[in-house]
């Protein structure tokens, strides 16, 4: 009888639509309502975008192709895949060292997700009960500076909001990931156009179709390419593995190429299109977009300032889904790996690096600055880099009868080939070197 290393999973995903939601899930969330409007506001807006937009198509999407075809074709979680994949064909054994920092990667990433997480589920009461009611942007801006200092009611948030995400992932992929993602995906889109309606119906769509579109290449540095491929990542959910992870779910009869660009499409549409249900309030409101993670805070409140508080309420509800979606496949990453590869039940394993998460978590809410460095460390540096290796491994390393297996025979595999090969692991490395180079001495010194 094979042992609980060596079979594969049993549990699938139910559905093409269910595998859609779930992997649209994971990518759609704060880091496209919260992290992508304020990165675009504080780097100028248009010339980011059309970075960003260039980081998706060039990088994070073979990226996300790669992931989910070695993740079928390993069957197991990322780390156990790649270590099958090198034994199987004699292949160094410290390629699995990409799976730990994926795992690393994804573990950080969910500890501060949570605390942000327990930000966007403080606000849904506050909301509700009208809260936000005759708010300015001075008024706006002191509200959410005393949330994030209301720490205990922050840790509240946060353990709840931690609590659901274990009880999900230990449910299963089939029984609890893909029915929440199924059931909350529908509801966020719906939410998200009623929104968009409404900021480009009241607010300054003009002045927000000219700051996303219109490109004005001065403002481009070299901050300016680590900051979008770093959220191309990040947004995509690739270079951690956690999509490495959700390959393994995928059943035989699933089209990786093609879904793959249904969800790199969906990820990068949101993102554009909160870009639009927010900056037109910036605008109008007259607050400026550069003011850096508290734009989704401080300015969507304003917005609801004037409106019956059941709109605010649920929009920010809708916003937890979404990240709630997103925060429970960073969590199925380590789940998962525990499970086959340490033998620790589903239950066991969703318990246990929840309570560590909890610690980690109460770091963040006690020192809020630690965010900055955790998102930067793990967004803008450790994705790209598992990028790097995920592109090294998959166009070199692994046999090029697997990923055809996996992604189909034709002109679109070698495409992705040139990409996996020679785009993602140079050009990424350049940003990166360059982007530290910058970021460390600003002043070429
Ligand atoms: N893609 C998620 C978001 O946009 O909020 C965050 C995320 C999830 C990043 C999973 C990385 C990841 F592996």
């Amino acid at each position: 009888m094979a042992g609980p290393v060596t079979v594969g999973k049993s549990d699938h995903w139910g559905s093409r639509f269910g595998f859609i939601m779930a992997a649209v899930g994971s990518s759609v969330g704060l880091g496209n309502l919260w992290r992508f409007p304020y990165i675009a506001g504080e780097m100028g807006g248009s010339a980011f975008i059309l970075i960003y937009l260039g980081c998706i198509l060039l990088f994070g999407f073979p990226v996300l192709m790669a992931e989910y075809a070695l993740g079928r074709h390993g069957q197991r979680s990322s780390i156990a895949s790649i270590r099958k994949i090198v034994t199987e064909n004699k292949k160094p054994i410290a390629w699995v060292g990409m799976g730990w920092l994926g795992a690393i990667a994804s573990l950080l990433l969910f500890s501060f997700y949570i605390v942000i997480s327990a930000w966007v589920f403080d606000f849904v009461p506050q909301a509700f009960l009208g809260g936000f009611s005759g708010f300015d942007a001075a008024a706006s801006g002191e509200n959410f500076g005393e949330t994030t200092s209301n720490k205990l009611e922050i840790f509240f948030y946060m353990c709840a909001f931690l609590a659901l995400n274990v009880f999900i992932v230990a449910r299963g992929v089939h029984g609890g990931i893909e029915k929440a993602a199924e059931i909350l995906m529908p509801l966020f889109f719906v939410m998200l156009i009623g929104m968009v309606i409404f900021a480009v119906i009241t607010g300054d769509a003009a002045r927000t179709v000219e700051f996303l579109f219109t490109p004005d290449f001065s403002k481009i540095t070299f901050d300016t390419f680590m900051a979008a491929l770093g959220q191309a990542f990040f947004s995509l959910s690739v270079g951690s593995c956690v999509m490495f992870t959700y390959g393994a779910y995928l059943t035989r009869d699933t089209n990786i190429p093609k879904n793959a660009g249904l969800v790199a499409s969906a990820d990068t549409l949101v993102a554009l299109v909160a870009g639009f249900a927010i900056f037109p309030i910036v605008f109008s409101a007259g607050l400026n977009p550069e003011q850096g993670p508290g734009l989704f805070f401080v300015t969507m409140p304003v917005a609801f300032g004037g409106l019956p508080s059941f709109v605010g309420g649920i929009f920010f509800t809708l916003a937890l889904f979404a990240a709630f979606t997103s925060s429970i496949s960073l969590l199925e990453t380590g789940v998962s790996w525990l499970e086959d590869q340490k033998s620790i039940g589903r239950v066991k394993g969703a318990i246990g690096l929840g309570v560590i998460m909890f610690f980690m978590g109460i770091g963040y809410i006690w020192m809020p600055e630690m965010i900055d460095h955790a998102s930067f460390l793990s967004g803008d540096v450790m994705l790209p880099l598992g990028g790097v290796l995920i592109g090294i491994f998959a166009g070199w390393v692994v046999p090029k009868s697997i990923l055809e297996n996996e992604l189909g025979k034709g002109i679109h595999l070698e495409i992705a080939l040139v990409l996996l090969r020679f785009v993602v692991p140079i050009f990424i490395s350049i940003i990166l070197i360059l982007g530290m180079i910058g970021k460390f001495f600003p002043d070429g010194g």
